[in-house]
């Protein structure tokens, strides 16, 4: 059967870097037979505008039926003044909560061509490739109760309340453990079991589920305090790192200012497998929509092109495929074309449709 693959473009360079990968999608299909069942849909503002909600039911059911979720990005100042219940982030919040979306994968990947780009100490960075997976679905984010309350001496306080059930870590573990087994058999898990009950239960569980189901997995722990400051330190020492919610949208975003930018960073987010052992899975970039620089054809295509490099290997076991892709890219980046964004001294500047262009050119020589 063909591989059902939903296309969610959204808004601002959302469309712009998705016509890239439809490039790069329309190439497998003529050259590797590699064929997907697409279909196209609204999210976020366009969707707002075109249907009044920032995801329809009908999507959301697109979604379901889909064997993967390529999403682009969404928001921008035209919708900034809706309440919350009406933004168009409430999109990617639905299909993260409908699919039962709970590990974030953020690679953090530093690509030979763009070292040098680094604002950091070259001999930091160069070669770096970690993969942090953060807890997306519970903690602190949506713990009960929460809120801001009026006391009875009429101050206000702001609550809110870090959960973990112990289902709820050992399916995040689980995936970063597969992950380590792929890789280089090293996970660290962080937490701040020093100060907080849900970290105990969070460093129990996964070291369990280490001893008893990945004894070949090198693991250990560590603060998320000090996890920062390594990162920052001496980012090598990690390969995969599992930290809850709160911790992994710190980390991911340290990670990600370590590689430069954020027009080069792909991300996945997966659910667990169903009974026929089918997952869901929505592949995005970590940028958002751009509005300072849509409609201008100059946004970086690379993180919406390597999120689907993601979801072939991910969604669908095509490895070599995945890997021609990431091949491409880098080889175009060493071939000296860039986008304004990773621009440096000597390299041509390119807008987004060149970069593409240029990605399914080197595919072909591949
Ligand atoms: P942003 O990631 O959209 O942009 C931050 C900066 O990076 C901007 O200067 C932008 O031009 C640049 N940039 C981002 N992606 C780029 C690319 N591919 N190529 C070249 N330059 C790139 O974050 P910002 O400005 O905080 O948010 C803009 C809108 O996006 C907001 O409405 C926000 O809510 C939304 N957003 C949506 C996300 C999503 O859909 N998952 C994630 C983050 C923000
Ligand atoms: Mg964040």
């Amino acid at each position: 059967a063909n591989k059902k693959l939903l296309v969610l473009p959204g808004d601002g360079i959302g469309p712009e870097v998705m016509r890239e990968v439809l490039r790069v999608i329309d190439w497998l299909d003529r050259r590797r037979k590699v064929t997907f069942d697409l279909e196209e849909g609204l999210v976020g503002g366009a969707a707002i505008d075109a249907e009044g909600a920032p995801i329809s039911d009908a999507t959301l059911a697109k979604a379901r039926a889909a064997d993967a979720v390529l999403f682009g990005s969404v928001g921008g100042p035209k919708w900034d003044g809706l309440p919350f219940e009406k933004r168009p982030e409430l999109g990617i919040l639905r299909l993260r909560k409908e699919l039962g979306l709970f590990a974030n994968l953020r690679p953090a990947i530093v690509l030979d061509a763009l070292a040098d780009a680094s604002s950091l100490k070259k001999e930091l960075v160069r070669g770096l490739d970690i993969m942090i997976v953060r807890e997306s679905t519970g903690g602190i984010y949506f713990g009960e109760p929460r809120g801001i309350e009026t006391m009875p001496d009429g101050r206000r306080r702001g609550v809110d309340t870090e959960v973990y059930t112990e289902d709820e870590i050992a399916r995040v573990a689980r995936i970063a453990f597969e992950l380590a087994r792929k890789r280089g058999n090293k996970l660290c898990s962080v937490d701040k079991a020093n100060v907080m009950q849900s970290g105990r239960l969070w460093r129990a569980v996964v070291g369990e589920i280490g001893r008893s189901e990945f004894p070949e997995v090198e693991l250990t722990h560590m603060y998320a305090d000090n996890c920062a400051m390594q990162l920052a330190s001496r980012p090598k020492q990690f390969d995969v790192i599992v930290a809850s919610n709160l911790f992994g949208d710190l980390l991911s975003d340290l990670a990600a200012a370590l590689t430069g930018s954020l027009g080069m960073l792909p991300s996945a987010t997966l659910g667990a497998p169903d009974s026929a052992g089918r997952r869901h899975a929505l592949y995005e970039p970590v940028h958002g929509s751009a509005p300072d620089i849509a409609g201008k054809g100059i946004a970086n295509p690379c993180a919406q092109i390597l999120s689907f490099a993601m979801l072939l290997r991910w969604s669908f076991g095509l490895e070599e495929e995945a890997r021609l892709v990431e091949r491409a890219v880098e080889r175009v980046l060493a071939g000296g074309l860039r986008t304004a964004d990773i621009m440096q001294p000597g390299m041509a500047r390119v807008g987004t449709t060149v970069m593409g262009e240029a990605v399914v050119r080197e595919l072909e020589k591949l």
